[in-house]
């Protein structure tokens, strides 16, 4: 089938979209269809509020009426993976998929193009990270497509510290011996003095829980008094704010810092390129335009 792009959606224009509960305040449409334009693909995406109850409905309705595919988000993604006949290694190990692909044969299939985000976010934000050392605060979904993800750029331990330890606890168990032994997975309690020796032995901290987003914004993921060691990269997934209290006081701790604009600008990218099993490169220029589209949108919420 071809994608060329007419002006106007005609007969061949295929749907996709995301489906979450809410997903009102989704930069997803937004940013999926600049790429769209951008690619000159015949394709419409849109946002789908879908409650868990109807969600299995939902995902049997757009098969039906042949969507070519969608992004799963928060809370549907374990679901969507249980709803797929089969699934890419990564969304398996993660028990979670964020798109799925409406095969002709009826059948659907599921990825998770989280840890890819993840990855090329990284790769871009420091390309020079090599046999190091991490430390991820949350144990949720995000973190562990962070902790496959860092895995996978050859990191040789990641401490694992949750409000909740028996979820990091639980994280160790189940990814530790998918990860091979080049890995080590350690969880912690997130307390000052665990969190302090971690972060002095790490060169990267990420936070993968929701502490600090909108409008929370005063809150921080790091225990008190916890000092970091201005040598270490910082990250934060959450994009709104674009700067998280616990990165402006990264930064002001001397560290290099980045947010979670372009896990969310490369996970998109990988989810198109599985939707049309093309190979997208993101010229430098339209990185930065994406990332200032974006920012525009978020600034006038
Ligand atoms: P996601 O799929 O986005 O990772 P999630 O699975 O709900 O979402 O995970 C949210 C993460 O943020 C968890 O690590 C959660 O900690 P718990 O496992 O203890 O719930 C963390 N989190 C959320 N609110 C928090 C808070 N106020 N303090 C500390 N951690 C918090």
């Amino acid at each position: 089938m071809s994608f060329a792009r007419k002006q106007l959606p005609d007969a061949h224009t295929a749907t996709l979209g995301v489906v979450g509960h809410p997903v009102g305040h989704s930069l997803s449409p937004l940013l999926q269809n600049t790429l769209l334009r951008k690619l000159s693909l015949n394709a419409c995406y849109h946002a789908f509020d879908v409650e868990p109850a109807r969600f299995r409905d939902a995902i049997r309705g757009a098969a039906s009426l042949g969507f070519l595919g969608l992004n799963v988000t928060v809370p549907h993604k374990q679901r969507a993976a249980e709803l797929c006949d089969l699934l890419s290694d990564e969304a398996r190990l993660l028990r979670a998929a964020n798109t799925l692909v409406f095969r002709p044969d009826g059948s659907i299939f599921g990825a998770n193009t989280d840890p890819f985000g993840f990855r090329r976010a990284l790769q871009e934000f420091r390309p020079d990270l090599r046999d190091f050392n991490a430390l991820v605060l949350g144990a949720g979904g995000a973190a562990r497509s962070v902790v496959l993800a860092l895995s996978q750029l050859g990191s040789r331990n990641v401490w694992i510290a949750n409000r909740t330890r028996s979820r990091a606890q639980a994280l160790v168990q189940e990814l530790g011996p998918a990860l091979g032994e080049a890995t080590a997975l350690h969880d912690l309690p997130l307390d000052s003095s665990n969190v302090q020796r971690a972060v002095d032995a790490s060169q990267l901290v990420v936070n993968a829980t929701s502490v600090g987003m909108a409008p929370d914004v005063d809150a921080t993921p790091l225990p008190p008094g916890v000092r970091l060691n201005p040598a270490m990269a910082v990250v934060d997934l959450i994009y709104n704010p674009l700067e998280t209290r616990f990165l402006r006081e990264a930064k002001e701790a001397g560290c290099e810092i980045d947010n979670g604009l372009n896990m969310l600008i490369f996970q998109a990218v990988a989810s198109l390129e599985i939707w049309f099993e093309t190979e997208v490169n993101l010229e430098p220029n339209f990185l930065t335009e994406l990332r200032t589209l974006l920012t525009g949108a978020l600034s006038s919420e």
